[in-house]
């Protein structure tokens, strides 16, 4: 299979996972709804939306495909495969269509706003098409579809923030959570077809963000991650007060450091962040404050100025090495993590050679990598030709996988002998004797639990005394 090395390197562990929140008595709902995830952490965010506007309307959810009236399927259109994922899945749903009376199928997210109403015409058990921005019309559609109407809603919004939403935590650890902070994404790179399925940008107002923050630590919690498509961006103006003056606005730094003066106990987390909107202050702020972690996600797509200009990424490989250093300088232990894109159309040998060196350069502890996958609609589609054959795009990625492995080994090799505050976030999937957390750097802590009476959302000092390429073998101190 040509493209088993970007899915499988993708957040393999969470594609498709139902949701099962709690359902104290599930007789008391009067209809019962089970909904399937795929893609960016951003769409799991949305299926808590989707569940909380759902059980406002008595409807509870169900972790059994075969026990619900209304299955929802959460679509991402980033990769021609996760769309082909997602057919599989329709026609799987089906065969349970057809042994269940009545049961009502919705598609939802970017490939329900991507195809729109085709979805209704190629896929003809799918009764139900809801675009990202348009969760708040499920009820009535899902009444529309009941009565036998095909219901769609795509329109986009450019103030649709959901703030005012409190999202059911589904399928939850209880230690960390995500809170969407913004939607959309205003940048354009040529191979994305985020900015046609998830809008404009705008941001989410900044009182409601930190509210749920605090709701989630008072509730346990100790992780928030702030998501958007590019947080760096985001920007909120307050309303002024009644006859007063302008309020000023808010940009990420000041709302980093406003979830973080929460608590000193809850951890910050961001993602994503576009290396030309990254700012010094952002980075100060993130060296300010102990708990907001290590980390940043700064995917560089490409190492060449060539393609990168092709891509309408708008920095070069200089200006994005001197962000690396910039970052290394201000917070010298940061973790940095990358997504990386094999065979954009025209990229040659010497671009390629370009992306291993900015990987060496940069020295990812991780990566996500993919090959390119035209898109429908995108500016790449449109401008160039997707003119890489299939094996030269699959060995390129290989090599740059390669790399990524070999970085990612000398990277934790390297923390051998240090000691992390780590956030335990449950038993390790191996070994029930073992717990599982992460440093703030956002690497994975596997540890033998012993004796100490530890729990899930503790933190814990550990020295690390070994290694995997993937994850730190450490012992409690
Ligand atoms: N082909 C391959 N990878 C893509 N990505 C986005 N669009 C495409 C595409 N058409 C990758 C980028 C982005 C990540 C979320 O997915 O690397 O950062
Ligand atoms: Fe797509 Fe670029 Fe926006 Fe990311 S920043 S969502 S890659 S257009």
């Amino acid at each position: 299979m040509l493209d088993y090395v970007s899915d499988k390197v993708q957040d393999e562990e969470r594609q498709g996972e139902a949701f099962a929140p709690f359902v104290a008595d599930p007789n008391q709902y009067r209809k019962r709804f089970y909904i399937e995830s795929y893609g960016c952490q951003m769409n799991f965010a949305d299926s808590e939306i989707v569940a909380s506007i759902l059980n406002q309307e008595g409807f509870g959810a169900t972790p059994h495909a075969e026990e619900a009236d209304l299955v929802f399927i959460n679509t991402c259109s980033i990769r021609e495969k996760a769309e082909q994922t997602v057919r599989k899945r329709l026609t799987e749903f089906k065969e349970l269509k057809q042994q269940k009376k009545g049961m009502l199928i919705g598609v939802l997210g970017c490939m329900a706003e991507r195809l729109k109403s085709k979805f209704l015409e190629e896929e003809k058990l799918v009764d139900i098409v809801v675009g990202p921005d348009a969760y708040r019309s499920l009820p009535g559609l899902v009444e529309e579809a009941e009565g036998g109407q095909k219901a769609v809603n795509v329109l986009l919004s450019r103030d649709e923030t959901y703030a005012d939403i409190s999202p059911v935590r589904l399928n939850s650890n209880g230690v960390s959570a995500f809170v969407s902070i913004m939607r959309g994404c205003n940048n354009m790179c040529s191979f994305c077809v985020v900015p046609f399925t998830r809008g404009r940008e705008r941001s989410r107002d900044a009182g409601s963000i930190v509210e749920e923050c605090k709701d989630l630590f008072e509730k346990g919690y100790k992780e928030v991650t702030l998501l958007g498509q590019n947080v760096d961006s985001y920007y909120y103006t307050p309303q002024p007060p009644k006859g007063g003056f302008s309020a000023t606005p808010i940009t990420f730094a000041a709302l980093l450091e406003l979830v973080a003066k929460i608590s000193p106990g809850l951890r910050v987390r961001f993602s994503t962040s576009h290396p030309k909107d990254i700012t010094d202050e952002v980075l100060y702020t993130m060296a300010k404050y102990e708990n907001i972690c290590n980390h940043i996600h700064l995917p560089v797509q490409s190492g060449s100025n060539r393609v990168l200009q092709l891509m309408n990424r708008t920095y070069t490989r200089e200006w994005y090495m001197a962000k690396v250093d910039r970052i290394r300088q201000i917070i010298p232990d940061c973790g940095i993590s990358s997504d990386i894109i094999a065979g954009f159309c025209t990229e040659e040998e010497q671009d390629h050679r370009d992306t291993l060196r900015i990987m060496e350069y940069s020295r990812y502890d991780f990566s996500y990598m993919f090959f390119y996958s035209e898109r429908p609609g995108t500016l790449a589609q449109k401008r160039y030709s997707d003119d890489i054959p299939a094996e030269v795009k699959k060995r390129r990625l290989l090599e740059i996988v390669e790399i990524q492995n070999r970085l990612s080994l000398e990277s934790n090799k390297k923390d051998i002998g240090k000691t992390f505050n780590v956030l335990v976030e449950g038993d390790s999937k191996k070994n029930v004797a073992e717990w599982k957390g992460r440093n703030s750097q956002n690497k994975v802590i596997v540890f033998p639990k012993k004796d100490f009476k530890l729990k899930k959302g503790d933190y814990i000092q550990v020295g690390v005394n070994d290694c995997t390429q993937a994850t730190l073998l450490g012992k409690i101190l």
